[in-house]
Protein backbone atom coordinates (compact mmCIF):
# COMPACT_ATOMS: atom_id res chain seq x y z
CA UNK A 1 0.00 0.00 0.00
CA UNK A 2 1.12 3.42 -0.71
CA UNK A 3 0.75 4.57 2.79
CA UNK A 4 3.01 1.94 4.29
CA UNK A 5 5.53 4.03 4.22
CA UNK A 6 4.14 6.81 6.75
CA UNK A 7 2.29 3.59 8.72
CA UNK A 8 6.09 2.94 10.13
CA UNK A 9 5.10 5.36 13.00
CA UNK A 10 7.28 8.55 12.31
CA UNK A 11 4.39 10.35 12.50
CA UNK A 12 3.04 8.11 15.53
CA UNK A 13 -0.25 6.24 15.92
CA UNK A 14 -2.52 5.51 18.55
CA UNK A 15 -0.78 2.70 20.73
CA UNK A 16 -3.94 0.17 20.31
CA UNK A 17 -7.24 -0.41 18.85
CA UNK A 18 -8.87 0.86 22.44
CA UNK A 19 -6.74 3.81 22.91
CA UNK A 20 -8.63 5.33 19.35
CA UNK A 21 -11.61 3.75 21.25
CA UNK A 22 -11.48 5.50 24.37
CA UNK A 23 -10.04 8.38 22.58
CA UNK A 24 -13.12 8.96 19.72
CA UNK A 25 -15.47 7.79 22.42
CA UNK A 26 -14.23 10.82 25.02
CA UNK A 27 -14.94 13.40 22.08
CA UNK A 28 -18.32 11.07 21.82
CA UNK A 29 -19.36 11.40 25.37
CA UNK A 30 -19.81 15.01 26.04
CA UNK A 31 -22.64 17.33 27.17
CA UNK A 32 -24.52 15.53 24.62
CA UNK A 33 -25.38 12.85 26.19
CA UNK A 34 -25.22 14.22 29.93
CA UNK A 35 -27.28 17.48 29.52
CA UNK A 36 -28.44 17.23 25.93
CA UNK A 37 -30.22 13.26 25.27
CA UNK A 38 -31.77 13.99 28.12
CA UNK A 39 -33.51 16.97 27.69
CA UNK A 40 -34.70 16.33 24.04
CA UNK A 41 -35.90 13.18 25.40
CA UNK A 42 -38.05 14.69 27.85
CA UNK A 43 -39.27 17.36 25.56
CA UNK A 44 -39.43 14.83 22.87
CA UNK A 45 -41.80 11.84 24.63
CA UNK A 46 -39.56 9.37 25.69
CA UNK A 47 -39.18 5.87 24.17
CA UNK A 48 -40.87 6.37 20.56
CA UNK A 49 -38.05 9.79 19.92
CA UNK A 50 -34.94 7.23 21.72
CA UNK A 51 -35.85 4.39 19.53
CA UNK A 52 -35.68 6.46 16.31
CA UNK A 53 -32.26 8.11 17.45
CA UNK A 54 -31.21 4.93 17.85
CA UNK A 55 -32.13 4.25 14.58
CA UNK A 56 -30.23 7.79 13.37
CA UNK A 57 -27.37 6.52 14.93
CA UNK A 58 -27.17 3.14 13.33
CA UNK A 59 -27.88 3.50 9.65
CA UNK A 60 -26.60 7.61 9.57
CA UNK A 61 -24.14 8.28 12.14
CA UNK A 62 -22.15 5.22 12.20
CA UNK A 63 -21.74 4.73 7.97
CA UNK A 64 -20.45 8.95 8.26
CA UNK A 65 -18.04 8.04 10.97
CA UNK A 66 -16.36 5.13 8.93
CA UNK A 67 -16.04 7.97 5.97
CA UNK A 68 -14.58 9.98 8.44
CA UNK A 69 -12.19 8.06 9.99
CA UNK A 70 -10.92 6.39 6.23
CA UNK A 71 -10.31 9.40 4.54
CA UNK A 72 -8.16 10.73 7.77
CA UNK A 73 -6.12 6.77 8.00
CA UNK A 74 -5.54 7.07 4.10
CA UNK A 75 -4.44 10.84 4.02
CA UNK A 76 -2.53 10.54 7.20
CA UNK A 77 -2.24 14.29 8.06
CA UNK A 78 -4.08 16.58 8.84
CA UNK A 79 -8.23 16.60 7.79
CA UNK A 80 -7.21 19.27 4.98
CA UNK A 81 -4.26 18.00 3.34
CA UNK A 82 -5.79 14.66 4.14
CA UNK A 83 -8.66 15.36 1.84
CA UNK A 84 -6.63 16.91 -0.57
CA UNK A 85 -4.87 13.65 -0.81
CA UNK A 86 -7.56 11.38 -0.88
CA UNK A 87 -9.14 13.50 -4.01
CA UNK A 88 -5.81 13.94 -5.75
CA UNK A 89 -5.69 9.99 -5.75
CA UNK A 90 -8.95 9.67 -6.61
CA UNK A 91 -8.27 12.38 -9.73
CA UNK A 92 -10.99 14.74 -8.34
CA UNK A 93 -10.78 18.44 -7.76
CA UNK A 94 -8.83 18.93 -4.44
CA UNK A 95 -11.60 22.11 -3.63
CA UNK A 96 -13.75 18.80 -1.88
CA UNK A 97 -11.46 19.75 1.20
CA UNK A 98 -13.87 22.29 1.54
CA UNK A 99 -15.61 19.84 3.58
CA UNK A 100 -12.58 19.58 6.24
CA UNK A 101 -12.61 23.21 6.05
CA UNK A 102 -15.85 23.90 7.14
CA UNK A 103 -15.17 20.61 9.62
CA UNK A 104 -12.35 22.91 11.39
CA UNK A 105 -13.69 25.91 11.23
CA UNK A 106 -16.98 24.56 13.16
CA UNK A 107 -14.40 23.00 15.85
CA UNK A 108 -12.57 26.20 16.78
CA UNK A 109 -15.84 27.77 16.92
CA UNK A 110 -18.15 25.48 18.88
CA UNK A 111 -14.22 24.82 21.47
CA UNK A 112 -14.96 28.85 21.89
CA UNK A 113 -18.14 28.42 23.38
CA UNK A 114 -18.29 24.52 24.37
CA UNK A 115 -15.22 25.88 26.61
CA UNK A 116 -17.35 28.55 28.69
CA UNK A 117 -20.57 25.70 29.35
CA UNK A 118 -17.47 23.32 30.43
CA UNK A 119 -16.50 26.12 32.79
CA UNK A 120 -20.13 26.04 34.26
CA UNK A 121 -19.54 22.91 35.22
CA UNK A 122 -16.28 23.61 36.69
CA UNK A 123 -17.83 25.91 38.52
CA UNK A 124 -20.24 23.63 40.03
CA UNK A 125 -18.25 20.77 41.31
CA UNK A 126 -17.41 23.32 43.99
CA UNK A 127 -20.62 24.67 44.48
CA UNK A 128 -22.11 21.60 44.76
CA UNK A 129 -19.39 20.36 47.19
CA UNK A 130 -19.54 23.38 49.43
CA UNK A 131 -23.34 22.51 49.81
CA UNK A 132 -24.53 26.00 48.19
CA UNK A 133 -27.34 23.64 46.78
CA UNK A 134 -28.54 22.12 50.35
CA UNK A 135 -31.91 22.92 51.00
CA UNK A 136 -32.28 24.91 47.78
CA UNK A 137 -35.43 26.42 46.68
CA UNK A 138 -36.37 26.58 42.65
CA UNK A 139 -35.47 30.42 43.53
CA UNK A 140 -32.18 30.01 44.98
CA UNK A 141 -31.09 27.63 42.70
CA UNK A 142 -32.03 29.99 39.58
CA UNK A 143 -30.74 33.16 41.34
CA UNK A 144 -27.54 30.84 41.71
CA UNK A 145 -27.28 29.90 37.66
CA UNK A 146 -28.17 33.64 37.03
CA UNK A 147 -25.13 35.07 39.00
CA UNK A 148 -22.83 32.58 37.46
CA UNK A 149 -24.18 33.75 33.85
CA UNK A 150 -23.94 37.34 35.02
CA UNK A 151 -20.77 37.47 35.88
CA UNK A 152 -17.96 38.34 32.78
CA UNK A 153 -15.46 37.54 35.72
CA UNK A 154 -16.31 34.71 37.29
CA UNK A 155 -17.53 32.85 33.55
CA UNK A 156 -13.84 34.19 31.76
CA UNK A 157 -11.77 32.99 35.49
CA UNK A 158 -14.14 29.20 34.78
CA UNK A 159 -13.20 29.31 30.45
CA UNK A 160 -9.68 30.40 31.69
CA UNK A 161 -9.66 27.36 33.67
CA UNK A 162 -11.51 24.98 31.06
CA UNK A 163 -9.20 26.23 28.30
CA UNK A 164 -6.03 25.60 29.68
CA UNK A 165 -6.78 21.87 30.96
CA UNK A 166 -7.64 21.43 26.86
CA UNK A 167 -4.25 22.91 25.77
CA UNK A 168 -2.46 21.16 28.13
CA UNK A 169 -3.56 17.85 27.31
CA UNK A 170 -3.43 18.84 23.49
CA UNK A 171 0.53 20.27 23.69
CA UNK A 172 1.57 17.16 25.07
CA UNK A 173 0.60 15.20 22.38
CA UNK A 174 -0.59 12.00 21.03
CA UNK A 175 1.05 9.78 23.48
CA UNK A 176 1.81 11.87 26.37
CA UNK A 177 -1.01 13.91 26.17
CA UNK A 178 -4.69 12.48 24.36
CA UNK A 179 -4.06 8.81 25.18
CA UNK A 180 -3.18 9.52 28.95
CA UNK A 181 -5.73 11.77 29.51
CA UNK A 182 -8.48 9.40 27.80
CA UNK A 183 -7.45 5.97 29.46
CA UNK A 184 -7.86 8.04 32.77
CA UNK A 185 -10.83 10.16 32.33
CA UNK A 186 -13.31 7.83 30.69
CA UNK A 187 -13.32 4.55 32.92
CA UNK A 188 -13.18 7.63 35.72
CA UNK A 189 -16.41 9.17 33.50
CA UNK A 190 -17.94 5.64 33.88
CA UNK A 191 -17.33 4.68 37.55
CA UNK A 192 -19.06 8.09 38.44
CA UNK A 193 -21.75 7.63 35.85
CA UNK A 194 -22.34 4.11 37.66
CA UNK A 195 -22.70 5.77 41.32
CA UNK A 196 -25.09 8.46 40.21
CA UNK A 197 -27.10 5.93 38.52
CA UNK A 198 -26.81 3.75 41.56
CA UNK A 199 -28.10 6.54 43.64
CA UNK A 200 -30.71 6.77 41.47
CA UNK A 201 -32.08 3.30 41.83
CA UNK A 202 -32.71 4.08 45.70
CA UNK A 203 -35.24 6.79 44.47
CA UNK A 204 -38.00 4.80 44.29
CA UNK A 205 -38.36 5.89 40.90
CA UNK A 206 -36.09 4.61 38.77
CA UNK A 207 -38.73 2.38 37.39
CA UNK A 208 -40.88 5.20 35.87
CA UNK A 209 -37.54 6.37 34.29
CA UNK A 210 -36.85 3.01 32.37
CA UNK A 211 -40.74 2.83 31.27
CA UNK A 212 -40.19 6.33 30.42
CA UNK A 213 -37.16 5.95 27.97
CA UNK A 214 -38.27 2.53 26.63
CA UNK A 215 -41.59 2.32 26.44
CA UNK A 216 -42.47 3.84 22.58
CA UNK A 217 -45.47 6.24 22.43
CA UNK A 218 -45.52 6.74 18.86
CA UNK A 219 -48.33 9.32 19.34
CA UNK A 220 -45.90 11.63 21.33
CA UNK A 221 -43.51 11.74 18.45
CA UNK A 222 -43.62 14.49 15.82
CA UNK A 223 -41.69 15.08 12.65
CA UNK A 224 -39.89 17.81 14.54
CA UNK A 225 -38.98 15.42 17.32
CA UNK A 226 -37.38 12.53 14.16
CA UNK A 227 -35.28 15.47 13.20
CA UNK A 228 -34.42 16.76 16.38
CA UNK A 229 -33.48 12.86 16.92
CA UNK A 230 -31.52 12.88 13.38
CA UNK A 231 -29.18 16.42 14.31
CA UNK A 232 -28.42 15.05 17.74
CA UNK A 233 -27.05 11.72 16.58
CA UNK A 234 -24.74 13.69 14.34
CA UNK A 235 -23.86 15.81 17.60
CA UNK A 236 -23.60 13.03 19.58
CA UNK A 237 -21.13 11.52 17.85
CA UNK A 238 -18.93 14.75 17.06
CA UNK A 239 -19.31 14.32 13.51
CA UNK A 240 -18.88 17.15 10.81
CA UNK A 241 -16.20 18.39 12.64
CA UNK A 242 -13.22 16.92 11.23
CA UNK A 243 -12.39 15.08 14.51
CA UNK A 244 -12.74 11.71 13.52
CA UNK A 245 -10.47 12.51 10.67
CA UNK A 246 -8.15 13.68 12.74
CA UNK A 247 -7.97 10.65 15.21
CA UNK A 248 -8.06 8.73 12.37
CA UNK A 249 -4.95 9.88 10.40
CA UNK A 250 -3.27 7.89 13.99
CA UNK A 251 -5.16 5.03 13.46
CA UNK A 252 -3.30 1.56 12.32
CA UNK A 253 -4.21 -0.18 8.96
CA UNK A 254 -4.88 -3.45 10.62
CA UNK A 255 -7.81 -1.56 12.89
CA UNK A 256 -11.17 -2.56 11.63
CA UNK A 257 -12.92 0.76 11.08
CA UNK A 258 -15.95 -0.75 10.45
CA UNK A 259 -16.20 -2.81 14.05
CA UNK A 260 -14.52 0.48 15.85
CA UNK A 261 -16.88 2.55 14.63
CA UNK A 262 -19.55 0.12 15.73
CA UNK A 263 -18.27 0.36 19.54
CA UNK A 264 -17.41 3.77 19.51
CA UNK A 265 -21.69 4.55 18.76
CA UNK A 266 -22.45 1.77 21.58
CA UNK A 267 -20.44 3.48 23.88
CA UNK A 268 -21.22 6.56 23.23
CA UNK A 269 -25.28 5.68 23.21
CA UNK A 270 -24.39 3.40 26.84
CA UNK A 271 -23.21 6.53 28.05
CA UNK A 272 -26.72 8.67 27.15
CA UNK A 273 -29.10 5.82 27.78
CA UNK A 274 -26.93 5.31 31.26
CA UNK A 275 -27.39 9.33 31.90
CA UNK A 276 -30.22 8.94 31.14
CA UNK A 277 -31.28 6.24 33.85
CA UNK A 278 -29.39 8.72 36.35
CA UNK A 279 -31.29 12.05 36.03
CA UNK A 280 -34.82 11.01 35.19
CA UNK A 281 -35.33 9.01 38.42
CA UNK A 282 -33.77 12.41 40.06
CA UNK A 283 -36.37 14.50 37.91
CA UNK A 284 -39.50 12.47 39.00
CA UNK A 285 -38.43 12.17 42.74
CA UNK A 286 -38.53 15.21 43.10
CA UNK A 287 -41.90 16.02 41.15
CA UNK A 288 -39.18 18.23 37.89
CA UNK A 289 -40.56 18.82 34.51
CA UNK A 290 -38.89 16.33 32.08
CA UNK A 291 -39.31 18.67 29.49
CA UNK A 292 -37.90 21.73 31.01
CA UNK A 293 -35.20 21.99 28.24
CA UNK A 294 -31.64 23.03 28.58
CA UNK A 295 -32.33 24.48 31.94
CA UNK A 296 -32.95 21.21 33.52
CA UNK A 297 -29.13 19.67 34.43
CA UNK A 298 -28.12 23.31 35.83
CA UNK A 299 -31.26 24.17 37.62
CA UNK A 300 -33.28 21.66 38.06
CA UNK A 301 -30.68 18.88 39.22
CA UNK A 302 -29.31 21.00 42.10
CA UNK A 303 -32.50 21.68 43.58
CA UNK A 304 -32.87 17.67 43.58
CA UNK A 305 -28.70 17.43 44.74
CA UNK A 306 -29.85 19.97 47.10
CA UNK A 307 -32.97 18.19 48.83
CA UNK A 308 -31.67 14.71 48.79
CA UNK A 309 -28.94 12.67 51.07
CA UNK A 310 -25.57 13.14 50.70
CA UNK A 311 -26.64 15.52 47.59
CA UNK A 312 -23.33 17.93 47.93
CA UNK A 313 -21.81 14.32 47.46
CA UNK A 314 -23.52 13.01 45.05
CA UNK A 315 -24.12 16.44 43.01
CA UNK A 316 -20.13 16.65 42.97
CA UNK A 317 -19.56 13.67 41.61
CA UNK A 318 -21.78 14.55 39.25
CA UNK A 319 -19.90 17.61 37.79
CA UNK A 320 -17.05 16.04 38.27
CA UNK A 321 -18.25 13.70 35.74
CA UNK A 322 -19.95 16.41 33.69
CA UNK A 323 -16.24 17.91 33.52
CA UNK A 324 -14.77 15.00 32.40
CA UNK A 325 -17.04 14.46 29.91
CA UNK A 326 -16.45 17.58 28.41
CA UNK A 327 -12.92 18.04 28.98
CA UNK A 328 -11.75 14.85 26.83
CA UNK A 329 -14.54 16.35 24.11
CA UNK A 330 -12.60 19.49 24.21
CA UNK A 331 -9.35 17.61 23.55
CA UNK A 332 -11.02 16.79 20.64
CA UNK A 333 -12.35 19.72 19.10
CA UNK A 334 -8.64 21.17 19.07
CA UNK A 335 -6.70 18.73 18.02
CA UNK A 336 -7.98 18.77 14.17
CA UNK A 337 -6.85 22.40 14.31
CA UNK A 338 -3.67 22.18 16.33
CA UNK A 339 -2.58 19.18 13.70
CA UNK A 340 -3.18 21.28 10.96
CA UNK A 341 -0.91 24.28 12.55
CA UNK A 342 1.91 21.99 13.49
CA UNK A 343 2.17 20.12 10.17
CA UNK A 344 2.15 23.66 7.87
CA UNK A 345 3.33 25.98 10.06
CA UNK A 346 6.98 26.28 11.48
CA UNK A 347 4.95 25.94 15.19
CA UNK A 348 6.08 22.41 16.88
CA UNK A 349 3.37 20.82 19.03
CA UNK A 350 3.44 23.27 22.27
CA UNK A 351 3.58 26.12 20.36
CA UNK A 352 0.76 24.80 17.84
CA UNK A 353 -1.61 24.02 20.67
CA UNK A 354 -0.99 27.54 23.01
CA UNK A 355 -1.31 29.56 19.41
CA UNK A 356 -4.80 27.65 18.87
CA UNK A 357 -6.12 27.61 22.52
CA UNK A 358 -5.58 31.61 22.87
CA UNK A 359 -7.43 32.51 19.85
CA UNK A 360 -9.95 30.12 20.75
CA UNK A 361 -10.22 31.71 24.29
CA UNK A 362 -10.49 34.94 22.57
CA UNK A 363 -13.34 34.16 20.64
CA UNK A 364 -14.86 32.68 23.49
CA UNK A 365 -14.75 36.30 25.08
CA UNK A 366 -17.29 36.97 22.88
CA UNK A 367 -19.82 34.62 23.93
CA UNK A 368 -19.25 34.94 27.65
CA UNK A 369 -20.13 39.03 26.92
CA UNK A 370 -23.43 37.99 24.80
CA UNK A 371 -24.56 36.07 28.11
CA UNK A 372 -24.22 39.42 29.81
CA UNK A 373 -23.24 42.85 29.22
CA UNK A 374 -24.24 41.69 25.18
CA UNK A 375 -27.54 40.55 26.01
CA UNK A 376 -29.80 42.45 24.07
CA UNK A 377 -27.57 42.71 21.38
CA UNK A 378 -28.37 40.51 18.25
CA UNK A 379 -26.57 41.25 15.12
CA UNK A 380 -28.96 39.42 12.94
CA UNK A 381 -31.51 40.35 14.97
CA UNK A 382 -33.43 42.49 11.44
CA UNK A 383 -34.25 38.70 9.87
CA UNK A 384 -37.49 37.04 11.41
CA UNK A 385 -35.80 33.74 11.98
CA UNK A 386 -32.77 35.68 14.03
CA UNK A 387 -34.98 37.65 16.21
CA UNK A 388 -33.78 37.52 19.70
CA UNK A 389 -30.43 35.41 18.95
CA UNK A 390 -27.41 36.86 20.79
CA UNK A 391 -24.07 36.04 19.47
CA UNK A 392 -23.70 32.84 21.63
CA UNK A 393 -27.06 31.52 20.48
CA UNK A 394 -25.62 32.48 16.42
CA UNK A 395 -22.45 30.82 17.10
CA UNK A 396 -24.63 27.94 18.03
CA UNK A 397 -26.90 28.22 15.57
CA UNK A 398 -24.34 28.28 12.55
CA UNK A 399 -22.45 25.66 13.78
CA UNK A 400 -24.70 23.04 14.80
CA UNK A 401 -27.59 23.36 12.19
CA UNK A 402 -25.49 24.48 9.19
CA UNK A 403 -21.17 24.11 8.88
CA UNK A 404 -21.80 20.55 10.40
CA UNK A 405 -24.78 18.96 8.25
CA UNK A 406 -22.89 20.61 5.22
CA UNK A 407 -19.52 19.16 6.50
CA UNK A 408 -21.18 15.45 6.57
CA UNK A 409 -23.59 16.15 3.95
CA UNK A 410 -20.50 16.97 1.74
CA UNK A 411 -18.18 14.40 3.28
CA UNK A 412 -20.86 11.19 2.41
CA UNK A 413 -21.23 12.51 -1.34
CA UNK A 414 -17.49 12.33 -1.44
CA UNK A 415 -16.95 9.09 0.02
CA UNK A 416 -19.84 7.60 -1.62
CA UNK A 417 -19.63 8.93 -5.12
CA UNK A 418 -15.96 9.95 -6.23
CA UNK A 419 -13.47 7.46 -3.68
CA UNK A 420 -12.97 4.56 -5.92
CA UNK A 421 -15.36 1.76 -4.97
CA UNK A 422 -12.13 -0.47 -4.54
CA UNK A 423 -10.35 1.72 -2.19
CA UNK A 424 -13.35 1.72 -0.18
CA UNK A 425 -13.80 -1.81 -0.14
CA UNK A 426 -9.92 -2.46 0.74
CA UNK A 427 -9.46 0.38 3.15
CA UNK A 428 -12.90 -0.65 5.24
CA UNK A 429 -12.49 -4.27 4.56
CA UNK A 430 -15.47 -5.38 4.94
CA UNK A 431 -17.50 -8.80 4.22
CA UNK A 432 -19.11 -8.57 0.56
CA UNK A 433 -22.90 -8.24 2.49
CA UNK A 434 -21.87 -5.39 5.24
CA UNK A 435 -20.00 -3.62 2.46
CA UNK A 436 -22.96 -3.09 -0.04
CA UNK A 437 -24.98 -2.17 2.83
CA UNK A 438 -22.26 0.55 3.89
CA UNK A 439 -21.99 1.58 0.22
CA UNK A 440 -25.64 1.91 -0.31
CA UNK A 441 -25.88 3.85 3.12
CA UNK A 442 -23.55 6.39 2.55
CA UNK A 443 -24.51 7.07 -1.39
CA UNK A 444 -28.07 7.28 -0.61
CA UNK A 445 -29.55 6.68 2.73
CA UNK A 446 -27.47 9.49 4.28
CA UNK A 447 -27.00 12.28 2.10
CA UNK A 448 -31.14 12.16 1.53
CA UNK A 449 -31.99 12.06 5.79
CA UNK A 450 -28.91 14.70 6.08
CA UNK A 451 -30.00 17.49 3.72
CA UNK A 452 -33.60 16.91 4.11
CA UNK A 453 -32.31 17.61 8.37
CA UNK A 454 -30.10 20.40 6.22
CA UNK A 455 -32.92 22.25 4.79
CA UNK A 456 -35.61 21.73 7.19
CA UNK A 457 -33.34 23.48 9.66
CA UNK A 458 -32.59 26.60 7.11
CA UNK A 459 -36.40 26.96 6.61
CA UNK A 460 -37.12 26.83 10.26
N1 LIG B 1 -20.18 14.70 20.88
C1 LIG B 1 -20.21 15.64 21.96
C2 LIG B 1 -21.38 15.41 22.85
O1 LIG B 1 -22.23 14.58 22.60
C3 LIG B 1 -20.34 17.02 21.51
C4 LIG B 1 -19.22 17.49 20.79
C5 LIG B 1 -19.46 18.26 19.77
C6 LIG B 1 -17.97 17.16 21.15
C7 LIG B 1 -18.44 18.68 19.08
C8 LIG B 1 -16.95 17.57 20.46
C9 LIG B 1 -17.20 18.32 19.42
O2 LIG B 1 -21.47 16.12 23.83
NA1 LIG C 1 -22.17 12.24 22.52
Amino acid sequence: QSNSASDSGARGLWSSRLAFILAATGSAVGLGNVWKFPYVTGENGGGAFVLVYLLCIAIIGVPIMMAEVFIGRNGRHNPITSFRLVAERNLVSPLWRISAIIGMLAAFIILSFYSVIGGWAASYIGHAAAGDFTGGTAESVGELFSALLGSPTQLLLWHTVFMALVVLVVSRGLKGGLERAVTILMPALFVLLLAVVGYATTTGHFGEAVSFLFTPDFGALTVDGALVALGHAFFTLSLGMAIMMAYGSYLGRDVHIGRTAVSVAIMDTVVALLAGLAIFPVVFANGLEAGSGPGLIFQTLPLAFGNMPMGSLFGALFFILLLFAAWTSGISLLEPVVEWVEERTSFARTGSAVLVGILCWALGIVSILSLNVWSDVTPLGMFQAFEGKTIFDLLDFFTANIMLPLSGLLTAIFVGWFVARETMKSDLALENGAFTLWYNLIRFVTPVAVAVVFFYNLMA
